[in-house]
């Protein structure tokens, strides 16, 4: 670290990215107190320097920050030291070389380029083209947990939504829709404890599975979003194997992981502010309603940016190579930009949340197809689960930079209309 470091607030060796602080929940207390003496605060992580070849980085409080350094790719490069802020530490540093290859980890011009051929797979129309189905399964998801009479909404409900739309999109066939669920879930859950393979395997082996399905649509092709992506477009553009193997893999886990903790937070939002529930369930709100549960929940914790020349950020100096943090789940509770932020309001409005990241160029490519999941599923549960209650607190994912959820005990109630 070469800037000067501004006065800590906290004590020196406090993580914001420490998977055991995260497991017990969100620093609330500690990133108001970054927003309110030290917006930018620097975060030791000396475990990590192996990999990142650092001593920690910038934490990014303050929602105008966070924006700003996303908006700019010129001077914030993901490429140089990944978008991911906390890697398990068993990982080798040839190990991040090897995730540059996801577009997330991409700068411009190659960014730019990879990110066109995606977005034919995103257009409004292939969105809304899967709402049909979606919202079917959405309806029999529901149903078939409340027939369970209760469980862990986690298992029953949010995990099953999300995989769907994703396998739905990429056509995976049926029988090998667990195995990945399994392999991605041990990707990206790598710390941990209760994942049923070791990551390095998982990766190998989903890799291989995406590189077969490109080689398989380049030979046959076909009328699906496969296709488009691995045949050249009318821009004479395609991805590579290797290019398609890496975007699975982010797809896969940056789709299923984030609906599904938002879908599981939202609804214990819902058990902790009973009269918002009754809200939703009567008057439907469902736009607003959406973007409250995003910014409550704020499932990716932060990602990172390197520093591409040496610049400062509210006063304080920040030299090139330096990563900064920015950290979503403290901007969408930023006084300065909402009203009572630790209140839940479904029907808040402006809610500029950050929770798809801060409208720059990674910009979360998939947020339309979240928000219509998210919409969808929380209207079958006011349908056919109206009187859905909470038997045990949430149990949290261990990990440094997902604000995850693996168990929430429900009672599903009577079924709508069976009293
Ligand atoms: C509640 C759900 C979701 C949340 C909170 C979320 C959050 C994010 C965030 C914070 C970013 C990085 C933004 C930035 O760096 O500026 C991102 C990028 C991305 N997301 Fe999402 N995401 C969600 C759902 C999805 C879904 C459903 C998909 C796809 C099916 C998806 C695919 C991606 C991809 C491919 C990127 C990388 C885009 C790029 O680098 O150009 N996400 N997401």
């Amino acid at each position: 670290m070469t800037a000067a470091t501004p006065v800590c607030p906290l004590g020196k060796g406090f993580d914001f990215t420490n998977p055991d602080v995260l497991e017990r929940g969100m620093p609330v207390a500690e990133f108001a107190e970054l927003r309110r003496t030290a917006p930018i605060w620097w975060n030791e992580q000396p475990a990590l320097a192996p990999i990142f070849g650092d001593e920690g980085f910038w934490v990014v409080s303050k929602h105008a920050d966070v924006r700003d350094i996303s908006k700019d790719s010129g001077l914030w490069s993901t490429n140089a030291k990944g978008a991911i802020i906390r890697l398990p530490e068993y990982m080798e540093p040839d190990q991040l070389e090897f995730t540059k290859a996801l577009l997330i980890n991409h700068d411009p011009p190659e960014h730019t380029r990879l990110r066109k051929i995606v977005s034919r797979m995103f257009t409004p129309r292939a969105v809304h083209a899967l709402e049909e189905t979606l919202g079917a399964t959405a309806r029999q998801v529901v149903e078939e947990a409340v027939a369970n009479g209760s469980g862990n909404f986690v298992d029953d409900v949010s995990i099953h939504l999300p995989l769907k739309a994703i396998m739905d999109l990429l056509g995976v066939p049926e029988a090998d829709r667990d195995r990945i669920h399994q392999l991605v879930d041990s990707i990206i859950n790598s710390d941990d404890p209760d994942q049923p393979f070791d990551p390095v395997t998982a990766n190998a082996e989903l890799l291989g599975y995406a590189y077969a399905m490109a080689e398989e649509r380049r030979k046959n092709p076909t009328d699906d979003i496969v296709t488009t992506l691995v045949q050249a477009g009318e821009d004479g553009e395609a991805m590579t194997e290797i290019e398609f193997g890496f975007f699975v893999i982010l797809l896969i886990t940056a789709g299923n992981e984030t609906t599904r903790n938002a879908t599981s937070h939202g609804m214990n939002a819902f058990f902790d502010y009973p009269d918002q529930w009754e809200l939703f369930k009567r008057e439907r709100p469902t736009a607003t309603t959406v973007d409250e549960v995003l910014r409550w929940a704020t499932p990716v914790h932060a990602f990172q940016r390197t520093a591409n020349a040496d610049t400062q950020l509210n006063g304080v100096k920040i030299a090139k190579g330096e990563r900064v943090g920015l950290f979503y789940s403290s901007a969408n509770y930023d006084e300065d930009v909402f009203d009572d932020p630790f209140s839940f309001n479904i029907l808040r409005d402006p809610n500029p949340h950050l929770a798809f990241g801060g409208n720059g160029a990674h910009f979360c490519i998939g947020a339309n197809l979240a928000r219509m999941e998210l919409g969808l599923i929380f209207n079958a549960i006011a349908d056919v689960m109206p009187d859905v209650t909470r038997t045990s607190e949430i149990q949290r994912v261990r990990s440094g930079w997902l604000n995850g959820v693996k168990g929430l005990g429900v009672d599903y109630g009577c079924p709508a209309g069976k009293a």
